[in-house]
């Protein structure tokens, strides 16, 4: 299991100090979720933070775009230092282009879908990408409910996957927590992000990191 923590419910008046924080507790990479207010209702932030992660942390950096139109912003997050950059399936026409583009310029490519869009609708770009991101909650804020449901189309795309891109990894975003992690592992998600429960653990960072860690199956 690779262990994503999101900074979007970081501490921002001591990013440094979260992140290092997290690093030291064992998680894999670091997950920037950027929102523009209109692909979600709520703006969070841009390429100056992956830039800023950059200088913080050795960690891969995980690029979750929330945007309208990922096309034209997607050199400056490969400028920043991004490592993975994921796109949303859903209103993207020129969603292959993009994700060529991604891969030659040397960044793991990902696709990331809603929970109301059906594992159907990635079948066609599975082929060219590293992983899949299967959105647990709506995309827009950390803090909400995971869907159950969405499990079921995690075991239909690692299925789809397996036939087309079997190395391909599948990420899950949203509601994680130590109760639900295993099911969500067991449908084939191996890619876990987490912000409320790495940064808002009440014990702190430390011991949302074991936590997950000890629910986890691998
Ligand atoms: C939601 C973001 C998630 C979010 C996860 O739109 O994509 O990465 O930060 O937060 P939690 O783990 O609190 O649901
Ligand atoms: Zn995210």
């Amino acid at each position: 299991m690779i262990l994503s923590a999101s900074i979007l419910s970081a501490d921002f008046t001591d990013l440094r100090g979260q992140v290092q924080q997290a690093e030291q507790a064992g998680v894999d990479w670091i997950h920037v979720d950027v929102m523009d207010g209109h692909f979600v209702p709520n703006i969070s932030m841009g390429a100056f933070m992956v830039e800023t992660c950059k200088r913080i942390t050795r960690l891969p950096l995980d690029v979750h775009l929330m945007i309208e139109k990922p096309e034209r912003h997607i050199q400056a997050f490969i400028n920043a230092g991004a490592d993975y950059i994921s796109v949303h399936i859903e209103g993207n026409p020129n969603i292959h282009r993009t994700l060529q583009a991604l891969r030659s310029a040397g960044v793991h490519p990902g696709i990331a879908l809603n929970p109301g869009t059906p594992a159907s609708h990635v079948s066609a770009v599975l082929p060219f990408v590293d992983y899949v991101l299967a959105m647990t909650v709506n995309p827009g804020f950390s803090g909400q409910s995971f869907i159950p449901q969405v499990a079921g189309k995690v075991s239909e795309i690692r299925k789809m996957l397996d036939q087309m891109n079997p190395q391909a990894s599948i990420e899950v975003d949203g509601g994680i927590t130590a109760e639900n992690l295993p099911i969500i592992q067991t449908a084939g998600a191996n890619i876990i992000v987490a912000a409320t429960a790495i940064f808002r653990h009440p014990e702190g960072i430390a011991a949302g990191v074991r936590n997950l860690r000890s629910a986890g199956l691998n």
